[in-house]
């Protein structure tokens, strides 16, 4: 019998019963058992059609076009049963705020919380969609995304936390944890989903490796704490649609994680074939009936899907459906985008706004000292927000950065505008300004849903305009708006400060303002290694039908390969400086099943207060495989008074050392040396190191 037959005859039906585990009270309040108990008695009373009802999306084209529900629209959604008691599923986008149909909260995009690599802001900000989301009477948000940005060439770089599975982990289960606090969120997408161009044909070739330890450990950390959802990505892993994929949704995903959720599938044609999708683990095809619907109902009487397979599908789905049931009318619609959570979206632009460079300090800028300033460029005086795909967000309002510089100056201070699009009238306002603020990069015309960015550089004219202020002015702060990497050739040392904002957000402003006038002293750092020029990286074939994917790609990439990118991952610079001393291990040797402490003095240098994110990082000495020369393991962040020293905890637990051993399917610690190092990022020159054994 093979894999297929045995789970159409028994396997899903133990499911049934209830997979022990990874349930957790929902909003509902209702426990575990009274969940399973009222499943077990609703789904005892479905009829096949009802059944399937619940597994099929309902017609997009119903959703956007007329009918909204009771005058509210969804990007997906099943229906409800009444005859039972069962509420419909209603999903709403996306990953940085509530989208698409709604004005509503438009957060920093992930890339930039990624950059402030600080869960419990993310899950504070988790916590603001989900309400949203519930007060516009959802009760699934399409969030987070979670796929690893292998190549900063990707469209959708910018949904995404950034390129490390450990931070990966942390940001997106934070921000899981939050959103549930309301509704359910869905973690996508469900794998290796990391080319847009060829997104519904590319085979993504992974060994299985690279797979569990780069590309699933976040998936299965969002599982861990609790995912309601998973959405199965769109592309094919190792020959076989994610959506059919019974290794990834049955064997990993149900089966090993015990994830108890339900797995929905991407939008646009992401299934192929009702049989195999639903032997597979798709619970749900999303938006539209194309092969559930009637196609599975067929397929249950002829006996090509089994009714186990169904009455599994469905008690996931009812499962989540009770454990999130809540009475929106509970929620204040005046929540939506208020001060409370624009309040929310200035802090997480804060604190993803991150400096590049700054010789001779030139920032802060010292608003008592400035008569005239100059904001120039494409962007200066425009609320661009990011992509305009399913990530979409309308906010009520973007404060742009001329808005924010204004209004914080105020009417003292003489504020000119140029949108840079004429050399001389930009080279003349910058000459006769005491300072110059530049504000380019790139828009959704370069990078979004659907599009990848195979050029990293700047529009050539907007290089020109940096090398022409530059020229006319000493005092030019570029501010780079962008998704993901931006590569810098020349103009890079024409410039003295460069500060990387990445779309911001509707308090976008605001921030910026802070920041540069050193009302905030920036703590970013780069989720992402940041190549000199593309061609320092290995080849982004967009159109590829197939990819060969192995372990190495961004600061492990640039590791191995002994380059030196232009900025590292991990970095970021403050208005003031930290020093690293004594670093010290809790042990020398640490047991198989235990935990190493690193301790390291972190002391605030400089004149003014800051946060300084630590990190940690290991590396293996002897190891049986090959293994990255470095990689990320633990991070903190540490706030400091000007003079302050503190001592800084990270841990690490030996099981996040193992490597997924494929001969017999196991994590493997292996008893060997390893190296530790703590510093502000992963260049190897500013790192402290130690080392320690691990042993049965
Ligand atoms: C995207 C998903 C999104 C869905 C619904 C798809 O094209 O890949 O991320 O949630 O559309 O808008």
């Amino acid at each position: 019998m093979d894999r297929r037959d045995f789970l159409k005859a028994a396997g899903a039906a133990a499911a049934i019963i209830g997979i022990p585990g990874t349930t957790l009270a929902g909003p509902s309040g209702l426990g575990d058992s009274e969940i399973e108990a009222k499943v077990a008695e609703v789904l005892g009373q479905m009829t096949l059609k009802e059944k399937v009802q619940q597994m099929s999306g309902w017609l997009m084209k119903d959703v956007l076009n007329a009918a909204s529900i009771k005058g509210k629209r969804y990007t997906g959604y099943t229906p409800a049963n009444s005859r039972l008691g069962v509420p419909a599923l209603k999903c709403l986008d996306g990953p940085r705020g509530v989208g698409l149909f709604y004005k509503s909260t438009c957060f920093p995009v992930g890339a930039a919380r990624g950059a402030s690599w600080d869960p419990d802001l993310e899950e504070r900000i988790g916590v603001a969609m989900g309400y949203e989301t519930a007060a516009f009477e959802g009760n699934m948000l399409l969030a987070p995304c979670i796929n690893i940005l292998r190549h900063p060439s990707w469209g959708r770089a910018q949904e995404t936390y950034g390129e490390d599975p450990h931070h990966m982990s942390l940001m997106g289960s934070a921000n899981v944890r939050g959103i549930q606090k309301h509704v359910m969120a869905c973690p996508k997408h469900f794998a290796v989903n990391n080319i847009d161009d060829s997104r519904f044909y590319v085979n993504a070739k992974v060994d299985e490796r690279t797979l569990r330890e780069i590309y699933l450990p976040h998936f299965k950390k969002c599982v861990e704490d609790g995912a309601a959802s998973v959405m199965s990505a769109y592309n094919d892993l190792n020959g076989e649609l994610c959506a059919h994929n019974d290794h990834l949704l049955r064997d990993i995903l149900k089966g090993e994680w015990k994830f108890d959720g339900l797995v929905i599938s991407d939008w646009v044609s992401a299934v192929e074939d009702t049989v195999e999708a639903a032997n597979a683990g798709l619970d749900v095809e999303m938006p539209s009936p194309e092969n559930f619907g009637s196609k599975l109902e067929r397929a249950v009487k002829r006996g090509e899907v089994s009714e186990a397979v169904i009455d599994e599908a469905v008690t996931r789905i009812l499962r989540q459906k009770f454990r999130f049931e809540v009475d929106s009318s509970n929620y204040d619609a005046s929540m939506i985008a208020g001060t409370e959570h624009a309040g929310l979206a200035r802090e997480a632009a804060h604190k993803s706004i991150l400096l590049l460079k700054n010789e001779k300090s030139l920032l802060p800028l010292d608003a008592n000292k400035i008569k005239k300033i100059a904001l120039i460029g494409p962007f200066a005086d425009v609320g661009n927000i990011g992509d305009k795909g399913s990530s979409r967000v309308t906010p009520p309002y973007t404060v742009t950065p001329l808005q924010g510089v204004t209004e914080k100056l105020g009417p003292g201070v003489e504020v000119i505008h140029d949108n840079g699009s004429s050399l001389s009238s930009a080279k003349k306002k910058a000459g006769e300004s005491d300072a110059v603020i530049l504000v380019v990069g790139l828009t959704a015309k370069e990078e979004k849903e659907g599009k990848d960015r195979l050029d990293l550089d700047l529009a050539e004219g907007q290089e020109r305009l940096i090398k022409t202020v530059a020229s006319a002015n000493a005092n030019s702060v570029v501010v780079l708006i962008g998704g993901s990497a931006i590569t810098m050739g020349d103009w890079k040392d024409q410039v003295s400060a460069i500060v990387m904002s990445w779309y911001s957000g509707m308090e976008g402003g605001h921030a910026l303002a802070d920041v540069i006038f050193g009302d905030v002293n920036p703590s970013a750092k780069l989720p992402i290694a940041w190549p000199k020029s593309v061609s320092q990286l290995f080849e982004f074939d967009s159109k590829a039908k197939e990819v060969e994917i192995d372990q190495y790609h961004g600061y492990r990439y640039f590791d191995k390969n002994g380059l030196e990118p232009e900025f590292h991952f991990g970095f970021g610079l403050s208005y003031t400086e930290y020093e690293y001393a004594n670093l010290r291990l809790d042990k020398k040797t640490m047991d198989k099943n235990g935990e190493i402490e690193a301790r390291v003095d972190v002391t605030n240098a400089g004149k003014v207060a800051g946060e300084e994110i630590v990190q940690l990082y290991v590396g293996y000495n002897g190891s049986s495989v090959e293994r990255v020369p470095r990689e990320l393991k633990a991070f903190g962040k540490v706030a400091l008074e000007p003079g302050q020293t503190r001592s800084v905890s990270l841990k690490v637990a030996a099981k996040d050392l193992a490597f997924y051993n494929v001969e017999n399917g196991e994590w493997e610690v292996e008893e060997i040396d390893y190296f530790l190092w703590v510093g502000p990022s992963s260049n190897p020159d500013g790192l402290l190191a130690e080392s320690f054994k691990v042993s049965g």
